[in-house]
């Protein structure tokens, strides 16, 4: 089976770990200090605070807000569960709105239209790379906690994501084009975001055994070992780019060439950090449905991936959000996604393989 996202790990990052594990620091030290001095130099940002996981950096950021009961957060349902759970673990309600029919972002005049007096963030998340249009929604007058879960790399409109809204949050988990396996990251331009987040993620500790807390925290930080790897991904990534423009670029030239497959839109002023290749299959045209051409090329040995199902259909939030309007874009996208094999791990041939698969499959479904 050809893998949908194998981690690109070499000789450095194992080497790292081995170093590391014999200074002896396991939990938090060096490391992911140095992680948050290169990362904030990387993302052109003020503040970079590492964290357990993605899921944790939203999270601390609501947290860090003040968001709690009795509030709302705007926010995208084509994206992973964890952008509207933290929302729920806040005491929040989540404000599902429709995405763009392009690039399936969160469609800002949506967004705009669905602010009442207790929205008290809005939650965009860069789906595939491709950063949400993020000038409107600062023009909100709202916080703005940024998903950048697959934007490492990205910019928007000229600007670095992670330097742009009140908060980004990046993910380290195995798949995302800086990996450490599980892990992190919050980077801000605020200094109060920073000093909430600081307490929030591990308790600091005073002079000598001496130690007081202003917040009851989490435990959300980031262990050495971990950021041993991230830092060792971080040297890689412009190189790994080049990879992932490589296996974009074959992918665009086939599917081209095939009917009802379409990728997701990219736009050409901001830059994508190629995360994910989605293309959204249309049944009619192509011949057959998603779940059809993923089962397909499964027996083809090409393992793919759907980013994502809707989050406002799935069970907890069908049932608790029963009111919650049908949001058509998305619902229809979450039949019709499919991401493609990428990684760096990748060959050129085995991206040639996926593109044989897929011009065989397509040739049977469609004729
Ligand atoms: C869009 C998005 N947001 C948040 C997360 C959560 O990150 P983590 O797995 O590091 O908690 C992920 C995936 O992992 C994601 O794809």
């Amino acid at each position: 089976m050809l893998g949908f996202q194998p981690p690109a790990i070499g000789e450095e990052e194992i080497a790292a770990v081995a170093e590391t594990l014999r200074s002896g620091w396991l939990t938090t030290g060096p490391r992911a200090a140095e992680l948050e001095g290169r990362m904030a130099e990387y993302l052109e940002a003020e503040h970079v605070l590492a964290l357990a996981s993605g899921t944790a950096a939203l999270h601390l950021a609501l947290v860090a807000l003040g968001i709690g009961p009795g509030d709302e957060v705007i926010t995208t349902p084509i994206t992973w569960p964890a952008t509207a759970n933290v929302i729920v673990h806040t005491g929040a309600t989540p404000v599902f709105v429709d995405v763009l029919e392009g690039d399936l972002n969160i469609d800002p005049a949506l967004a705009a239209a669905a602010v009442t007096e207790r929205t008290k963030a809005v939650l965009p998340v860069d789906l595939a790379g491709q950063p949400a249009d993020l000038d409107p929604l600062l023009a909100l007058g709202i916080p703005v906690v940024e998903d950048a879960a697959h934007a490492a790399e990205s910019r928007y409109r000229g600007r670095k994501v992670g330097s742009i809204a009140d908060v980004t949050c990046f993910s380290l988990y195995a798949t995302k084009n800086i990996a450490a396996g599980e892990g992190g990251l919050i980077s801000t331009n605020r200094d109060d975001v920073a000093q909430a987040v600081l307490d929030l993620r591990l308790m600091r500790r005073g002079d000598g055994s001496l130690y007081d807390i202003p917040v009851p925290g989490y435990k959300a930080n980031l262990s050495d070992v971990l950021a041993a790897i991230a830092l060792c991904q971080l040297d890689k990534v412009d190189r790994h780019t080049e990879i992932r423009h490589r296996q974009f670029a074959a992918y665009d030239e086939a599917v081209a060439e095939l009917a009802g497959i379409t990728p997701l839109a990219r736009d050409d002023r901001d830059l994508h950090a190629l995360h994910l290749y989605v293309v959204r299959v249309d049944a009619e045209t192509a011949g057959a449905t998603r779940d059809e051409y993923q089962r397909a090329l499964a027996e083809e040995n090409i393992a793919t991936s759907i980013h994502f199902l809707p989050v406002h259909k799935l069970t907890y939030y069908r049932e608790r959000f029963a009111d919650q309007p049908p949001l058509p874009v998305a619902e229809r996208a979450g039949d019709e996604v499919l991401s493609l094999p990428l990684s760096p791990a990748h060959s050129d041939d085995d991206i040639a393989d996926v593109v044989a698969a897929l011009r065989r499959v397509h040739e049977r479904f469609a004729g």
